[in-house]
């Protein structure tokens, strides 16, 4: 059976790992979450204690840094220089300083080659903010994702919540904007709708629903 790729781009919070996992599952395809790549590297920075916003600084640290996504059961893991790295990328730390970090044009070189490696036989769903327009622009089927702010800062403050992290609403909201502002404005593969994407808004749809239009999308694809 033919073997796609799949892209998934949008803003943060818009329900593009949850998603892009259980498509992955449904499909029996690779789930590469492309941020977590860009989160290890900002973790490497900062446990580092190099200032994020300095490019030259950050670009000689990463310069022999190797990212590594290994699947374990069901899951991918990302490892830095061979250490599991995957319990620390979720943190305020690294979500603060990450959209600094992928900004630069040589950290984006590194990582870009390493998707489109991985991603070279296909059957895999990618997900990120640039894989439809610049990472793999034939891939076969480009969704972007999207969700009203209201929607997105609710989903993020339960998840934080389920962690034991009991944060203020409005703050969740402001961090968002602030690094969707950074992550579309940056000069560098700019978070964009690809002209091929299908937009898919979230914000009433249930998991399920949004897992199955894709699937679906996707068996049009396969099955033709
Ligand atoms: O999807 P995420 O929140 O884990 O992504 C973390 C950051 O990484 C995001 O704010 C911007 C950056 N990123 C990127 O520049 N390009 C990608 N393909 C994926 C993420």
């Amino acid at each position: 059976m033919k073997k796609i790729v799949i892209a998934i781009d949008g803003p943060a919070a818009a329900g593009k790992s949850t998603t892009a996992k259980l498509v992955a599952e449904k499909l029996n395809y690779l789930h590469i979450d492309t941020g977590a790549m860009y989160r290890a590297l900002t973790y490497k920075i900062l446990r580092d204690g190099i200032d994020p916003e300095n490019e030259a600084a950050v670009v000689e640290a990463l310069k022999d840094s190797k990212v590594d996504l290994k699947k374990e059961k069901n899951e991918i893991k990302v490892f830095l220089d061979d250490e599991d790295v995957s319990k620390y990328l979720r943190s305020a730390e690294v979500t603060n300083a990450v959209s600094a970090v992928s900004s630069y044009k040589q950290v984006r070189e590194m990582m870009v080659e390493l998707q489109r490696r991985i991603s070279n036989e296909g059957g895999v769903v990618l997900e990120g903010r640039d894989i439809g327009t610049v990472v793999i622009p034939d891939a076969d089927l480009k969704i972007f994702m999207i969700a009203g702010i209201e929607t997105r800062a609710k989903r993020r403050q339960k998840e934080l919540a389920e962690k034991g992290l009991m944060i203020d609403y409005n703050k969740i909201v402001n961090e968002i904007i602030e690094r969707d502002n950074k992550d579309s404005k940056r000069k560098e593969s700019p978070l964009r709708k690809a002209d091929d994407a299908i937009v898919l808004d979230t914000s009433n749809l249930s998991i399920e629903e949004q897992v199955n239009f894709i699937v679906n999308k996707a068996l049009e694809i396969i099955e033709n």
